[in-house]
């Protein structure tokens, strides 16, 4: 283990801390991403993102759905009238360094075909967290296609379907005979089976639920594991005769063939999901397959990705500066979250001081979050830094608004302008750094995903002139998020950007409710300052999506001494997410509350009242306006 996951370890281990056991009121822990999720819907087809659990438009359709960094790289992307990326065919970490100049090169990679269960992403996750390479591709990518990313192994998920419907999804048929490791898990069982000629039927009675597994015989998938275990299932289809060539290696009670091997052919399928938490020796399974059946070698660490990719970037650049002549320039926007700080990073280290970082700091940010920037790329990183001084300008356009959409396009179309005129400032600029991430990648076929096309179309901007165009630089296109951290703690980001929760990009705007003033940020931010600070002291920072103040417009009556005080009512907002797009408030210790409520109104000038929202998402919506 590296020191960053060591550190990132140690941190989570520390906030998931003590004091919740004894509060009056524990708070439910949201595990990063599975260990709460029920796998109650578990085969339910994947709910479709953009779109609320009720099938509308998520955030009304006026929101930018990305909840950090996207919003703000996306005004520069609108500035800067940039293309739709384009991505080479065969796109894999390491796969533009010529050999021989990344030394760690291209990783081992474990190919995750899906075939719709809403987990399938989980299941490229926990292999990466093992330190191997995993990619997710549609169910039926041609064989071609497959190959080139010369995978060890491939693994076929769950899925809502049945395999004796006449639709149901299949894969390439040279899946079975190339030599290559297969793993079918439920529904890829149920594949494996049906199409290599064993018999699968439909079972009166859904096996759902927990269960416990014997394993019969000693196959390496089970390698260490005794001869029970608890899982997970979640299926309605049972293998009755596995095909020729095939035994079965594992039963429970309700199926005989609860997993089957052909292991002359490499060919192995589970019954059970060891992807969930739920199924507690799942990783056990899924490395014995992966490292073991496969002989994946665990190459996929954050130092490896960081060299590679810093190869792969000056490889880049270096070339199209050689062809067309130019210096090779980078422009990358900050907005303080964690993405566009890493993959500034990341872009530093492989170009220098080509590549140049706007920051516009808007004057909606959260207390010393843009001094936190400032100091740690301009003074400990030594970046090239343009920190563009907006306040005024965005308070003075602000003024007297008070319609939430009206603040939001007000703030977009300034964010736009002030790009606009500092990257006029700069001179010609070939390259464009954007912290697109991986599941945006996999999921770029949805309109609604790509916060700049929704940008696009809310904002008519000219841009610069057509003729300029440039390239994009997605250095985080491979990663899911929390790699996205390990990453940044291992280039040395501190820890207060890393793990920040998001942020909108309108910033405090839209947290105060009414109209916008320096006198009512001012208070908001001490209100919401005090927020994340008793937060983090309990410990909870981390288990939260995200904490923070509203400034209500309600003034309420108090006592304050011996006078009476008729002052700002401040609202607490906090919420345990999986993804934004449904949240459930959070169950904070009543004593923590009781802490913030009493430091905001001693410490916060105008503020005589605190309430804390107890509305889940939906019908309400994270953020007040
Ligand atoms: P809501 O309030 O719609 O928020 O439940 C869902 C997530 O999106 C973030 N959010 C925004 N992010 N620009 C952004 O960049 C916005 O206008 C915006 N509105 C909401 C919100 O913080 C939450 O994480």
């Amino acid at each position: 283990m590296s020191d960053a996951e060591q550190q990132a370890d140690r941190a989570r281990a520390q906030d998931d801390g003590a004091p919740l056991e004894d509060a009056a009121a524990p708070i439910r822990h949201e595990a990063p991403y599975d260990a709460q999720s029920r796998p109650d819907d578990h085969e339910a087809p994947r709910r479709q993102r953009g779109k609320t659990v009720h099938g509308e438009l998520a955030n009304a359709g006026h929101r930018v759905l990305a909840p950090d960094d996207a919003e703000v790289e996306a005004y520069l992307e609108t500035a800067l009238n940039a293309p739709a990326p384009e991505r080479p065919a065969v796109d894999r970490p390491g796969g533009a360094v010529p050999r021989g100049e990344g030394s760690s090169g291209e990783p081992d990679t474990v190919v995750v075909l899906d075939f719709g269960s809403q987990y399938a992403q989980l299941i490229a996750r926990r292999v990466r967290e093992l330190h191997v390479y995993s990619e997710l591709l549609p169910f039926d990518t041609p064989w071609g296609e497959i190959a080139k990313r010369r995978p060890c192994a491939i693994i076929l998920s769950g899925g809502p379907s049945s395999v004796y419907e006449a639709d149901a999804p299949r894969p390439d048929p040279a899946v079975w005979s190339a030599g290559i490791p297969v793993l079918g898990i439920c529904y890829g069982l149920h594949l494996m089976a049906r199409e290599l000629g064993g018999d699968v039927v439909s079972v009166a009675k859904r096996e759902y639920g927990p269960a416990t597994i014997t394993f019969d015989g000693d196959s390496p998938l089970f390698a260490g594991l005794g001869p029970e275990q608890p899982v997970w299932m979640s299926h309605g289809d049972s293998i009755v005769a596995p095909p020729p060539g095939f035994g079965a290696t594992a039963r429970t009670t309700s199926t005989r063939f609860a997993a089957m091997a052909d292991p002359v052919r490499g060919l192995y399928g589970i019954q059970f999901h060891p992807e969930v938490g739920h199924t507690p020796r799942g990783r056990d399974v899924l490395r014995n397959f992966v490292m073991g059946i496969a002989g994946a070698r665990p190459t996929w660490t954050p130092a490896n990705f960081i060299e590679s990719t810093i190869a792969e970037i000056r490889s880049r650049v270096d070339a199209q500066a050689h062809e067309s002549g130019g210096d090779g320039l980078v422009i990358c926007a900050l907005s303080g979250g964690v993405d566009s700080a890493v993959a500034a990073r990341l872009v530093h280290r492989a170009v220098g001081d080509r590549l140049t970082c706007i920051y516009v700091d808007h004057g909606l940010m959260r207390k010393k979050e843009s001094e936190l920037l400032r100091v740690t790329f301009e003074q400990n990183l030594g970046m090239r830094l343009v920190m563009v001084d907006a306040r005024t300008r965005f308070l003075a356009r602000l003024a007297g608004v008070t319609d939430p959409e009206s603040k939001r396009r007000i703030i977009g179309d300034e964010f736009i302008r002030v790009f606009e005129e500092e990257a006029a400032k700069l001179g010609r600029i070939d390259f464009l750094t954007q912290g697109t991430l991986y599941p945006d990648v996999i999921e770029s076929t949805t309109p609604e995903t790509k916060a700049a096309q929704k940008i696009k179309t809310h904002h008519n901007v000219g841009g610069l002139p057509d003729d300029l165009r440039f390239t994009l630089i997605e250095p985080l296109r491979y990663l899911f998020k929390d790699e996205v951290r390990l990453v940044g703690l291992e280039l040395g980001l501190p820890e207060a950007m890393v793990f920040r929760q998001p942020f909108p990009g309108p910033g405090l705007a839209i947290r105060i409710i009414g109209e916008v003033t320096a006198e009512r940020l001012d208070t908001l931010r001490e209100a919401d300052w005090i927020v994340i600070d008793e937060i983090k002291a309990a410990g909870l920072y981390r288990s939260l999506w995200q904490s923070f103040a509203i400034l209500t417009p309600v003034r309420s009556v108090g006592v304050m001494g011996d006078g009476r005080t008729y002052a700002n009512v401040v609202a607490i907002r906090a919420v345990t997410s999986e993804d934004g797009m449904t949240a459930d408030w959070a169950k904070l210790p009543y004593d923590v509350l009781g802490t913030i409520s009493s430091r905001i109104v001693n410490e916060v000038p105008g503020v005589n009242r605190v309430v804390y929202d107890i509305s889940s998402k939906p019908p309400a919506t994270i953020e007040w306006e």
